[in-house]
């Protein structure tokens, strides 16, 4: 089995952090989104991963390489335009040959590991009526942001629609699937959908109206698509909660650190209360601050005199002086500052090298 990781995507929702970073390679708990999908994927046993990449290609192949470091081999597979998740399919195909691949959105993140649904597809793969395809779902609240799936009495797949105004189910797609090579007739057949794209809901669609049948399985743990801020802040709050607690920075004695709390190699904590769930990268500085629950602050930054909680800052940043920043994101290189101390909370979505100064 191989998989196709899907990070190609423009991130217009994170702007303006994704002007010049991939989303998938935005931070959560310190470690890029796409950093889990990929040792999800080694965990199943899946080693052979070409990976789509578009504009910010450069960047992707710098933060991967050649997969070695997360024990995979990794190819790359050059898409132009964002023509759609099938799109993905049909211009990975002499990377996929013949095999069984999954498709893995690389913005996606799951709490459960891919092995039990792997397995799951393998297993059915051999017995008298194999799938051709397995999709994952979770029930939702806002099921018109997704494709949805309507299901029959066995838990096959009936219908599925692309963010349909009026829902048919509570099923969302997950951006997770399994395919066998038929998916490479589907998305030779299928036309582009109104949004210009060539939808991987549609090939599934196909799939199903020419006969072939198409598993399910329903995700019980929780499942974020990060491409937005709020989301992705809750993903790096659900994250946190797993840390193992581990210092191995320097804590000076005016300092207190509680909960659960990860201070990397070189990071100095002086004057300042942490309160976990907390992350701190390597060779960050945090003076006369408090650094409160969910917050992970990158590598090589400079946070002092300030409150922070509830965000992401980014690695190389500097905030100091700001008297509470919450349920922000702070890109990488920036500067957050203020001369002078109020009691305001700020909420703040900064761009990569940009300087913010609050009077
Ligand atoms: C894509 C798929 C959609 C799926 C979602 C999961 O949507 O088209 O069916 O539910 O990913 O993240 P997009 O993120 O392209 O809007």
């Amino acid at each position: 089995m191989k998989a196709l990781v899907l990070a190609g995507g423009a991130g217009t929702r994170l702007r303006p952090i994704t002007h010049t970073s991939a989303k998938q390679l935005v931070p959560v708990a310190n470690k890029p989104i796409l950093y889990y999908g990929l040792e999800a994927m080694v965990d199943a046993g899946i080693t052979e991963i070409g990976i789509i990449v578009g504009d910010t290609r450069v960047e992707v192949e710098a933060a991967i390489g050649n997969g070695a470091a997360f024990g995979a081999s990794v190819s790359y597979i050059p898409q132009t335009a964002p023509l759609g998740l099938a799109h993905c399919v049909l211009i990975a195909d002499e990377f996929l040959g013949d095999d069984d691949f999954v498709m893995y959105l690389g913005d996606n993140l799951l709490e459960q590991d891919l092995r039990s649904f792997v397995d799951a597809f393998e297993r059915a793969r051999s017995s008298p009526q194999p799938p051709n395809a397995q999709i994952l779902l979770k029930r939702v609240a806002d099921p018109h942001r997704f494709g949805v799936a309507t299901l029959d009495d066995d838990g096959h797949a009936v219908q599925l629609v692309e963010k349909p105004e009026v829902p048919p189910s509570d099923l969302a797609l997950v951006g997770v699937y399994l395919f066998d090579r038929t998916i490479h007739d589907a998305v030779r057949a299928i036309r582009p959908s109104a949004r210009g794209e060539l939808e991987i809901t549609d090939a599934i669609q196909w799939l199903i109206s020419n006969g072939y049948r198409v598993r399910t399985e329903l995700l019980t743990g929780w499942w974020i698509d990060t491409g937005k801020l709020t989301p992705l802040l809750e993903a790096n709050r659900l994250l946190l909660d797993k840390l193992e607690p581990r210092i191995d920075g320097d804590v000076d004695a005016d300092s207190v650190i509680d909960g659960k709390v990860v201070i990397e190699q070189g990071a100095e904590i002086r004057g300042s209360t942490i309160r976990g769930p907390v992350a701190i990268g390597a060779d960050t500085v945090v003076v006369d601050s408090f650094v409160g629950p969910y917050s992970a602050i990158g590598a090589n930054c400079h946070v002092e005199g300030s409150e922070i909680e509830h965000s992401v800052v980014m690695n190389d940043s500097i905030v100091t002086g700001i008297a509470r920043l919450e349920d922000s994101l702070i890109g990488r290189e920036a500067v957050v500052s203020r001369s002078r101390r109020r009691p305001r909370a700020l909420r703040l979505m900064v761009g990569d090298h940009c300087q913010v100064d609050v009077e």
